[in-house]
């Protein structure tokens, strides 16, 4: 979604324009439609505020790459429209009419109808659709009221407005300054003072825009406020008493955001699935046996006792809990639910029998998945966050936490998280599995060195993706997909058809095989392409039957299976591969194909496969 950076650089240090288009550039996976920035001209005193509709390469031609905009301070955005349509006078940043205030804004105001009408009565006018020139025209509008410092006027403004924010805000009247503040979006404030040239403070809506230039950042909290200067970051709270936050270290290497030789993130990103796998399996086994001290600092899960668990997550990372059930209820014998986090907080949920609730998310940002983890928190049920991003707000708000290792993942379409995150569900069953007295230590060693093939078994894999992109090019005007299996398998189908109409606008769907006959089975037509997913020895005959099923109605059938079921070529026209392993855990192997067609197909229709069409990295709105 939108993209927040900001410089407040030294005077004769690194010009602020270049720095801000370099961290917007970092953010473009995000998704975006438009772009601008503000840069003050310490000469004239004026603040020039450049937008362009479109890609950001637009508004880099625009600003001559940043020449045309000379300045040591500036704030810059990628807007994803939500509040009026993708153009430039949507685009951020805003501006008060006078110029006084001038700012960016991620999120979503939602009583921003009202505040503008309370503006309005106030001769305020306004020249576009977005609530973020309402929030930018309120600060104004408190500063000239009370005459009082920015912190004053922004904290004014901060609890008046409903919704989720993160906002960067230069005023006039502070030269070299900038404020940022947040709710339920995410802001970082790093910091340089090196001697180098590009020595100053930066801000961010996410990390890679300026792991170039610092590791050492502060995450803004809750409700939160920043003062940058070129000399550093000062904070305060909404009474605007000035409180003091810790530093972080950003373990990424600097380079882990960029593409690495390979054409795009996504490839480059599947085939990091090996060494993201083998991180969070080496995070959490220690000497031979699981260890699932959280990151959060509590005392470790005990697993002995949890009767119920419930699951809330969106998009794969659903998809990566619902395999998680299967595995985890037929391990520990754990009942486990899972919701789409979106669905979550609406039904009401009844949470009492519950002794966990997890939620599943890559950027620990998902407005969604935030949402019900406050929901469970509220309701005083202890939760768990399976999370990518270090300090995301649902990793520092959960009261237990296990971190996916999987590096920054830059392309929409998610892969190694996903794989990270099945890695950290069976991590759970497993050990749910021994505390509870399900599976002796035999049993229990045994899953665990299986869980260790998953490395190698996943980089095999890899090696056969030429019979993949083969296989993508002939099927590249595929109109419908459908991929069905069952049991774990469904859970596999699930994700497969996510990559195939995410990155391909193929329609597609997974489908739980049995249910076809129930209605889906009369969309089957000559050349339909079907995916069989077959990686579940006790349900294989009965996916072959409906495999056979589809095909006497027209359908081209793919099957996915385990090396040694060569009798799937028997119904199947094309059959994939992949290394078996204890049957539990093939979900790691058997979507590495899928994702691997979906990339190749993406590729031969010519599409942007790293920035699909409408989507977004981090969806921090409902
Ligand atoms: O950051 P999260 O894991 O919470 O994101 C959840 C979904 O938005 C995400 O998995 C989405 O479905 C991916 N684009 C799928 O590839």
């Amino acid at each position: 979604m939108c993209g927040i950076v900001g410089f407040a650089g030294k005077q004769g240090g690194e010009q602020a324009a270049p720095i801000l288009l370099g961290g917007l550039k970092k953010l473009e996976y995000r998704g975006y439609d438009s772009a601008g920035i503000a840069v003050r001209d310490d000469v004239s005193g004026e603040t020039r505020i450049v937008k362009a509709k479109g890609r950001l390469a637009m508004l880099v031609s625009k600003t001559d790459e940043g020449r045309a905009v000379p300045g040591f301070c500036g704030i810059g955005h990628t807007r994803w429209a939500t509040h009026g349509e993708p153009s430039e006078l949507n685009a951020h940043p805003h501006t008060s009419e006078d110029g006084n205030v001038i700012g960016v804004h991620n999120g979503i105001i939602e009583n921003y109808q009202e505040l503008k009408a309370k503006l309005m009565r106030h001769n305020y006018t306004f020249y576009s659709e977005t609530d973020t020139e309402v929030a930018i025209k309120l600060i104004d509008y408190y500063y000239k009221k009370y005459l009082h410092t920015p912190v004053d006027a922004i904290n004014h403004a901060l609890v008046r407005i409903r919704g989720s924010y993160a906002l960067a805000v230069m005023f006039k009247d502070y030269p070299g300054e900038i404020y940022a503040a947040r709710k339920d979006s995410p802001m970082i404030i790093g910091v340089t003072q090196n001697g180098s040239k590009d020595d100053g403070t930066y801000l961010a809506s996410d990390v890679p825009a300026i792991l170039s230039h610092t590791r050492e950042v502060y995450y803004l909290g809750e409700l939160q406020l920043a003062r940058l200067t070129a000399d550093g970051a000062t904070f305060y709270n909404l009474d605007g008493d000035e409180i003091s936050i810790e530093p972080t270290t950003i373990e990424w290497e600097a380079d882990a955001a960029e593409k690495g030789g390979f054409e795009h993130f996504m490839m480059k990103e599947i085939h990091e699935q090996p060494k993201a796998i083998r991180d969070t399996l080496n995070a959490y086994l220690k000497e031979g046996q699981i260890n699932l001290a959280s990151e959060s600092g509590s005392a470790p899960l005990d697993l002995s006792s949890v009767r119920r668990i419930g699951v809330a997550a969106c998009g794969s990372a659903w998809h990566a809990a619902m395999a998680g059930k299967y595995v985890i209820e037929k391990l520990a014998r754990i009942p486990v639910d899972v919701d789409l986090a979106s669905e979550f907080r609406y039904r009401d949920p009844i949470l009492d029998e519950y002794s966990l609730i997890a939620v599943v998310s890559q950027s620990g940002e998902t407005a969604d998945t935030l949402a019900a983890l406050r929901l469970a928190k509220e309701r005083g049920i202890p939760t768990l966050a399976i999370v990518n991003v270090v300090g995301s707000t649902i990793a520092r708000e959960a009261d237990y936490v296990l971190y996916t290792y999987a590096g920054p993942e830059i392309a929409v379409a998610t892969t190694k998280a996903y794989s990270a995150q099945l890695i950290i569900l069976y991590l759970l069953a497993v050990q749910a599995a021994y505390e509870k007295g399900i599976i002796n230590l035999d049993r229990y060693s045994a899953l665990i060195q299986s869980m260790q093939q998953i490395p190698n078994a996943v980089e095999r894999t890899l090696d056969n993706k030429e019979r993949i992109q083969w296989f993508a090019a002939k099927y590249s005007s595929a109109q419908n997909v459908y991929f069905i299996g069952r049991g774990l398998d469904y859970a596999i189908c699930l994700e497969g058809s996510l990559k195939m109409k995410e990155i391909t606008y193929i329609h597609s769907e997974g489908y739980a095989a049995g249910e076809l006959k129930h209605g889906t089975i009369s969309l089957i037509e000559p050349g339909t392409l079907v995916v069989g997913v077959l990686t579940q020895e006790d349900l294989y005959e009965k996916t072959i039957s409906n495999l056979v099923e589809v095909k006497s109605r027209g359908a081209y059938l793919m099957g996915l299976t385990t090396f040694g079921h060569y009798d799937l070529e028997d119904s199947a026209s094309f059959v994939v591969y992949v290394p078996g392993l204890d049957p539990l855990f093939n979900a790691s192997t058997a979507i590495i194909p899928l994702q691997l067609m979906a990339y190749y197909l993406s590729l031969a229709r010519g599409l942007d496969v790293d920035k699909p069409r409408n989507l977004a990295k981090s969806v921090t709105v409902e």
